[in-house]
């Protein structure tokens, strides 16, 4: 029997100051047994549209802030554009097979908005609905759950002509695209939505220091009013799903979820912890599950605080179905007189391939444990984790990445333990299934668990892969 103890009572045996009581056991469908997860806990992969379609072109779709920006000299490494990617929009049955193979039993995609309305609201078009209801009925038949977002960024350039998430009016596009999709792919059998994927990082790196699209460098008071818009524009998304979806539809969001992780096991550091949570997503997450700015972050915004009414406070705060979360690294935090100090990363931090991809497994533990204790989820997915790492193919044609599997073996064994002491996590997404297009670091960062050679487009599963398939078929048992 494994995890007998919990890290509380492990805590008190060893006479270090009482934990706090940070999560009540709570009973759920995915409770684990000792030796795994449970025969309904979910594993899957995620991707995103614009980083797997390609066929920029084709079906009608309209361009979209990504193919502006992508197609900018000088905005992305080896100046890589999404162009073909790695042609999914042709290859999806064979891609749907691969996932078939490794035993995959959810797979979570992203809707591109600019194939359905080509400039973003009037008629839908159908031949661009077309693809992701043939999406959705292979994976289907194949045993496959879709997990359906609805916005991973490529917003369609004609609503930033018109001033992408600074213009107001784009939260009720969004809510009305996402309804119109939401109603047509569940009548096929799709249940989980989520409205928008990571606010925080569309918004602060478009929009703040503009190393996404659409680029831009705003101000810190119009920067505050694009976070509120795009809350809003959440929240309006979750009542259209709930309204024009079949019965039983969920509604959720994927947000990267900054995961405090307390320094020390001193009681005043995992209370720094649990402040933390609150604080350091106030202007997302927070908010999404309070319908209330904290009143710490409306202080250090002062007069650059954004506007807001009540009525689009409790759109914001609509209750969610499930809520997912993003996670990849922690950020250390200690208890101080204010509360809490997140501290900054030293220079010599473990990272994978990407500079900011420090490794701290621990987030996996820290980061359901904390969400849970502090909003009470109905349901938690960990709808991305997994990592970058300067794959290189053998001469015997292998990916052996053993460390990826390092990366992923200790992350799983984290959440798991947040598990064992009742967060409610039902599902896991390993980002990615695919190689794909990583935003301003182009092909240059593989994340896949399949490798993709760009030029003939052959996917070549990774050592990874065969080591995530092992975790699906024996339950996380041998972790
Ligand atoms: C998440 C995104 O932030 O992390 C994905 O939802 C992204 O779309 C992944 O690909 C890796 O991030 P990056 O910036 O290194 O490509």
């Amino acid at each position: 029997m494994k995890n007998l103890w919990t890290r509380r009572e492990v805590a008190r045996l060893l006479g270090i100051a009482a934990v706090p009581s940070l999560l009540p056991v709570v009973a759920h469908a995915a409770a684990p047994g000792d030796d795994g997860f449970s025969s309904s806990f979910l594993w899957g992969s995620a991707t995103a549209s614009y980083q797997v379609e390609g066929a920029v072109h084709e079906g009608g779709r309209g361009p979209s802030i990504w193919d502006t920006f992508s197609h900018t000299p000088g905005k992305i490494a080896n100046g890589d554009t999404g162009d073909v990617a790695d042609d999914f929009y042709h290859r999806y049955r064979d891609d749907v097979q691969l996932m078939k193979r490794l035993g995959l039993q959810a797979f979570r995609f992203s809707v591109a908005w600019s194939r359905i309305f080509p400039s973003g609201s009037g008629q839908p078009l159908a031949q661009g609905l077309d693809f992701y209801k043939r999406l959705v009925t292979e994976l289907k038949t194949n045993g496959i759950e879709p997990f359906c977002t609805l916005y991973h960024w490529d917003l369609p350039q004609a609503l930033q002509d018109k001033g992408g998430w600074e213009n107001p009016d784009t939260a009720h596009r969004l809510a009305e695209y996402e309804g119109y999709v939401a109603g047509e792919l569940s009548r096929l059998g799709v249940k989980h939505f989520f409205t928008i994927n990571e606010m925080r990082t569309f918004v602060e790196l478009g929009y703040g220091n503009g190393t996404h699209a659409p680029g831009l460098k705003l101000t810190r008071k119009a920067l505050a009013q694009v976070r509120h818009n795009v809350l809003l524009a959440h929240g309006l998304s979750v009542q259209a799903i709930r309204a024009k979806g079949s019965q039983g539809v969920q509604a959720g969001l994927c947000e990267n979820v900054t995961v405090p992780v307390p320094v020390t096991l001193r009681s005043e550091d995992i209370q720094a912890a649990a402040i933390a949570i609150r604080e350091e997503n106030a202007g997302y997450l927070t908010a999404v599950f309070e319908g209330k700015y904290t009143e710490r972050y409306l202080r250090e915004l002062g007069d650059d605080a954004p506007h807001f009414t009540p009525d689009e406070m409790r759109a914001i705060g609509s209750p969610l179905d499930a809520v997912g979360l993003n996670i990849y690294t922690p950020t250390y935090v200690r208890s101080t007189a204010g509360g809490y100090e997140a501290l900054p990363m030293p220079a010599n931090f473990p990272r994978m391939a990407s500079d900011w991809l420090k490794v701290g497994p621990e987030c996996m533990y820290w980061g359901p444990k904390l969400v849970q204790e502090a909003w009470k989820p109905r349901a938690i997915y960990i709808t991305e984790n997994g990592c970058s790492a300067a794959d290189q193919m053998t001469a015997q044609g292998e990916i052996l990445d053993t460390d990826r599997i390092m990366y992923l073996r200790n992350c799983l064994g984290q959440m798991r333990k947040a598990l064992n002491e009742g967060a409610g996590v039902k599902g896991y997404f390993v980002w990615s299934l695919l190689d794909n297009y990583e935003w301003a670091d182009g092909y240059g960062k593989r994340f896949g668990v399949v490798y993709v050679d760009y030029q003939t487009q052959k996917r070549t599963p990774k050592l990874s892969a065969k080591f995530y398939s092992s975790v699906i078929a024996s339950r996380g048992s041998g972790l």
